[in-house]
């Protein structure tokens, strides 16, 4: 579906970035990916290059403009163009205003809303070269609603949504599709430290929260990201699309 397209994904060492970056090589992109932990990256790209499949590691950090310049500078070297960017690298932080420090507001605001700033910027030159360029920002069912605690990852999540509709109406008559993902509970090490968090039966009690009766595997959401990267979405921009087991379909 994705035969001779070039995508770049933040944040693609682990968790869903890493089912992201193996499900749209699968397709027959050649992926980019970049993230500050650079031996798992390596070595995901080690095992994924063994597999046949077109892939590249870049170290990145999000948060650095220069980072963000240097991946793209060399992916204009060896393709000369971005058909898809996905802004997924992301942190959490579930503390509410009591336990939130200065520092990790900051911190999660630069990781989860500035990055998407700055790796947009850095892609969109090389987006334009594109025939059916197509922006993925992740975002999260705290982009759409509110937690307990959580003050930071909402105000971050909710952010990447309305920056996506922001980039959605301006470079829509381009040509440049953009649309938001929202997961919900998705098994990922991201959840596992959450779950880690949270007190003892926690798991039971959000299965029933959710209608599907379980969390997701990471590859269910890659499944949309490949659709959205793909020209099978050529209409669909501006969009926010849940990927949550039904969770927030009774709120
Ligand atoms: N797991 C969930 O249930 C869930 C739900 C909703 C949204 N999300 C979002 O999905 C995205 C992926 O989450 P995940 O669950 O796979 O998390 P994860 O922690 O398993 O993986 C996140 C990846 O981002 C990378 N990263 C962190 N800071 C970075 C930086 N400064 N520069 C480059 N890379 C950086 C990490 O090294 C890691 O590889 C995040 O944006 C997250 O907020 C996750």
């Amino acid at each position: 579906m994705l035969g001779g397209k070039v995508i770049v994904v933040s944040g693609g060492a682990r968790g869903m970035g890493a089912a992201h970056v193996r499900r749209l090589a699968e397709e027959g992109a050649r992926v980019h990916f970049g993230d500050i932990e650079d031996d798992l990256g390596e070595k995901l790209c080690a095992t994924l290059t063994s597999e046949g499949l077109d892939v590249v590691f870049h170290h990145l950090d999000v948060t650095d403009s220069e980072s963000w310049q240097r991946i793209m500078t060399a992916v204009d070297e060896s393709d000369s163009r971005v058909d898809a960017l996905v802004n997924n690298a992301g942190i959490l932080d579930m503390a509410g205003l009591d336990d939130a420090t200065e520092h990790t507001w900051r911190r999660t605001i630069d990781v989860n809303q500035t990055s998407v700033f700055l790796g947009t910027k850095a892609a969109l030159p090389l987006l334009r070269r594109s025939q059916s360029p197509s922006i993925i920002n992740v975002s999260s069912i705290f982009g759409l609603v509110g937690g307990t605690g959580y003050i930071a990852y909402t105000a971050s999540k909710g952010a990447v949504s309305t920056m996506t509709k922001s980039m959605a109406f301006t470079y829509g008559p381009e040509g440049v599709r953009c649309n938001s993902i929202h997961p919900g509970y998705i098994q990922t090490p991201m959840l596992d430290k959450e779950l880690g968090e949270l007190p003892a039966g926690s798991v039971e009690t959000i299965h029933e929260q959710i209608p599907l009766r379980r969390f997701a595997r990471a590859d269910e959401v890659s499944e949309v990201v490949v659709f959205l990267a793909s020209d099978r979405s050529s209409y669909v921009s501006g969009a926010e699309i849940v990927i949550d087991g039904g969770l927030l379909a009774g709120r």
